[in-house]
């Protein structure tokens, strides 16, 4: 690593946007959701999924809640285009589901994307194209003149395509992709052409998605480049704004949450967080966060283990055990003091309360996760602990005398072991040690 890595790396650029307003603004309403897992999530796979897998994937995202869904990338592979055409015509998209395909703007392109919707009740095509200075320079060598050209003709070439198609209800989204690395004014020009060139009124509006293609800055930077898009956009109307954070700081939830406050009415992202680089925003941890702040957030993660083993499956990436949520040690405690504010947490915690157990964001119930793991045994761990397992799991309620001796005795043990142990073990170290019956 460098020692003046400033030499090397530019700091990112505050907006002059003194009135702005998000700061002192609340969530209260959830964001239309769009899954970009069968997308984004899959173009980062080293093993994208075959067609059987992006079903699985697909009918789940339709039973958590998902009403939008990115499905592939018809243009870029025969199996997306063939992913496409099975959803349609064996009528697997249910009525209040939208799939969005994704292109970019080359006409040939376009047009097999916009064949790989015929016959659908209603689609999202989404075209993107790079507007950022490092894309115009060194991958496109094409002026900002160019680059806004394209987006007018490419979308009104899109628009004379889907005129014919008058069955399907056509959706436009258009992205400059790598947005947050745009100035601001071209990223406004190259929206506002999209906007014309669609022809969006408020019957028939645009989707327009400003993603931090590379997140590059912190996420209170993202959030004044959306209020001031927000407030200097033609049409505002005529549009739904949305955001499509990437996660290369690991700021990608905050990114989104701000982006709400910004202004922003929709999210894309993916489950658990799957996607490009350091991946996308994380739906699941999004809508949590909704939901422990008592929002409902219109999915379904009541059995979150069933998710990720569905996930897990067809993406073949293990999920951290830290993962926030999901994680299998989340809701665990291992340390003495912890355990014991939570065994207090619970007992005093009645059943129509509000939430409120020391060190547990959530009520594990919640989301179908066990409550057997949230106490366990190490070297590191104390009476308060070892007495609530053996009370739960077992029925045995010990005095305090006899909690603190059997507890120095469990000490004894993990801390030459240096490993857990296991509440069955705790049982049958108390029994012999105590000489009690075991129950049948
Ligand atoms: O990250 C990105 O910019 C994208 C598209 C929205 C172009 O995936
Ligand atoms: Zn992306």
């Amino acid at each position: 690593m460098l020692k003046e890595p400033s030499k090397k790396y530019h700091s990112c650029q505050p907006i002059n946007l003194s009135d702005r307003t998000w700061p002192n603004k609340k969530i209260t309403i959830p964001p239309i959701w769009l899954s970009t897992d069968l997308r984004d999530g899959n173009q980062s796979l080293p093993n994208p999924m075959s067609i059987e897998t992006k079903l699985i994937f697909f009918n789940e995202l339709v039973r958590i809640g998902l009403k939008e869904i990115e499905i592939g990338f018809p243009s870029a592979s025969e199996v997306e285009y063939r992913f496409a055409r099975k959803l349609i015509e064996e009528g697997l998209i249910p009525s209040d589901v939208t799939p969005m395909v994704m292109t970019q703007a080359r006409e040939d392109l376009i047009k097999k994307t916009v064949q790989s919707m015929k016959g659908a009740q209603r689609a999202i095509l989404h075209i993107y194209n790079a507007t950022a200075p490092t894309w115009r320079k060194i991958v496109f060598d094409m002026t900002v003149t160019e680059v806004i050209d394209l987006v007018g003709q490419k979308i009104k070439y899109l628009k004379s395509l889907t005129d014919q198609e008058s069955e399907t209800e056509w959706i436009l989204q258009y992205s400059p992709e790598g947005f947050s690395d745009t100035e601001l004014e071209i990223a406004l020009m190259a929206c506002n052409t999209a906007i014309e060139s669609w022809e969006a009124t408020p019957s028939r509006k645009i989707i327009i998605n400003l993603p931090s293609t590379v997140e590059n800055s912190t996420p209170n930077i993202f959030a004044d480049r959306i209020e001031w898009m927000n407030r200097n956009i033609k049409k505002r109307d005529s549009i739904i704004l949305s955001v499509h954070p990437h996660n290369d700081r690991g700021t990608a939830v905050a990114t989104a949450e701000l982006a709400l406050l910004a202004g922003a009415e929709r999210i894309e992202g993916c489950l658990f967080g799957n996607g490009e680089r350091s991946g996308n925003c994380d739906l699941v941890i999004l809508a949590l966060n909704l939901y422990t702040q008592g929002i409902y957030p219109n999915l379904d993660f009541s059995n979150i283990t069933e998710v990720a083993r569905i996930v897990e499956e067809c993406t073949k990436l293990p999920i951290h055990p830290r993962y926030p949520y999901v994680g299998d040690l989340v809701f665990t405690s291992f340390s003495g003091s912890h355990q014991d504010a939570i065994k207090k947490g619970f007992a005093s915690q009645k059943e129509n309360d509000f939430w409120s157990v020391p060190y547990l964001s959530t009520d594990p119930k919640d989301l179908g996760r066990s409550e057997k793991n949230i106490i366990r045994i190490n070297s590191q761990s104390g009476k308060g602990g070892i007495a609530y397992l053996l009370e739960q799991n077992y029925g045995i309620v010990m005095p305090r005398e006899v909690q603190i001796e059997f507890s120095n005795e469990v000490k004894r043990i993990t801390d030459s072991s240096q490993s857990e142990i296991t509440s069955l073990e705790l049982y049958q170290l108390f029994q012999k040690k105590y000489a009690t019956t075991l129950p049948h």
